[in-house]
Formats: C-alpha cells, structure tokens, sequence
C-alpha cells in the first residue's frame, strides 16, 4: 500500500469498517433499522460493491475483504456516494460468517469472481467446498440467495456441483439477477475468459 492508501484507510476504517469479533453482530444497532442484510465475500476494489448498494437503498450490505487497498478502494467509496447502507469488515469471510453472522440472518450473500486458485495442487484452497455450502446455508434466511460468478469454468462447474449436491439449495434457473460489471471481470472479459453467474436460493424445508 502506498502512505496515502494507508491514511486514508486508517482515517476512513474507524467510520466505515466493523472490526471482526467474536460476538454475533447486530445489524439493526450498524444501520439503525431494520432491513435485509446482504453480505459480499471478496469486495476487492470495490466498485461494483459501492455501486450495488448505491442502487439499492432499501437493502443493507457488509463487504468482506482482507486485501489492504481494496480495503482503502472501498472506504474511499462509501465516503464519497455517502452510503449509508454499506459497511466492511477487514477480515476473513469465513471467519466473519462464522463469528459475526447470526443463523438465517441473510437475505444474500455475493460472491463474485473468487479466487479460481487454477493450479490443481491448489484446489483444496477454494471457498467453495462443501463445508463453505454448508455455513452459508446456516446462515442464509430460508428463500435468501447465493449469488456466484465466475470467469473459470471449471470453477463454475465447481460451484454448481457443491450447491446443487446440498439438499439444503435449489439452483434457481429463472431469473437471473443482474449486477454491476465487476474489475477482475472486465480483466478476464479482456482476456475472452467465459463468465458465467450461478444463482441458488436457500430452500425453506
Ligand atoms: C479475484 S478477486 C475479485 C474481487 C472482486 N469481487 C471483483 O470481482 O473485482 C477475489 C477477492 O477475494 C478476496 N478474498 C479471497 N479470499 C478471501 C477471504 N477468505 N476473506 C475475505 N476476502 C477474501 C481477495 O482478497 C480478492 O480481493
């Protein structure tokens, strides 16, 4: 990070950020109401994060990021739209879901263009296993959504091959929910890689 990426992140964290606790987090006492709460797991620079909640002032956002400047990016963002319904937690989502979330407390959660990790030796380190459809069910409303997106298709089939072996998701194949074009979608886009959005709703038993 460079020193003014650094200030600013130490000026604007203490207004914006939630710091990571070990206590399950109230989102009412955050926003001051009552409202769905939509969690985004890797916000990176955040632009489409920023702009996702510009859009929709009726729904409450926390992104998750661990990467310092995008942690900056983001601040930077909620300072300057002046959002209201949008906050971060520098730390890790897992972590976060476990800890902070409170059981069917989400509307949603995002998970756009996560890290593909495209190395075979390296799969074991993607989020989305098992273990991870299984939190986020825990966590998510009955009928609150998962959205995914990909530009690595073997990742994609991946993610659809998790969510759709849990009894606990039903892919949802109508409507398919729009969304801000992200950065390390337009990079991959560049480079003509496929980019696919995978929807799955939280069945209601
Ligand atoms: C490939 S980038 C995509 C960023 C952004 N969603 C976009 O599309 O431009 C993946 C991001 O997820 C973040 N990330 C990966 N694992 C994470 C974790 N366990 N907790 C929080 N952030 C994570 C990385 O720091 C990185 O910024």
């Amino acid at each position: 990070m460079t020193s003014s990426q650094k200030l600013s992140l130490e000026k604007l964290l203490p207004l914006f950020g939630i710091a990571f606790s070990n206590e399950t987090l109230d989102p009412q006492a955050i926003f001051g109401r009552v409202a769905p709460l939509v969690l985004e797991i890797g916000s990176g620079m955040g632009e489409t994060t920023a702009e996702i909640a510009r859009q929709n002032p009726a729904i409450d956002f926390i992104a998750i990021e661990v990467h310092g400047p995008g942690v900056g990016s983001l601040l930077k963002k909620i300072e300057a739209l002046e959002l209201k319904n949008l906050r971060l937690i520098r730390h890790d989502a897992v972590e976060v879901l476990e800890r902070m979330i409170a059981e069917g407390s989400l509307a949603g959660i995002h998970l756009f263009f996560p890290d593909p990790w495209p190395k075979k030796r390296h799969h074991k380190r993607r989020l989305v296993q098992a273990p991870f459809a299984a939190l986020a069910a825990r966590k998510l409303a009955p009928g609150g959504y998962l959205h995914a997106a990909t530009d690595w298709p073997e990742y994609a089939t991946q993610i659809e091959q998790v969510f759709s072996s849990s009894t606990l998701f039903e892919k949802e194949l109508q409507a398919q929910k729009s969304r801000p074009i992200t950065k390390f979608e337009r990079r991959g886009l560049g480079l003509g890689h496929p980019v696919r959005d995978l929807l799955f709703l939280r069945r209601k038993e």
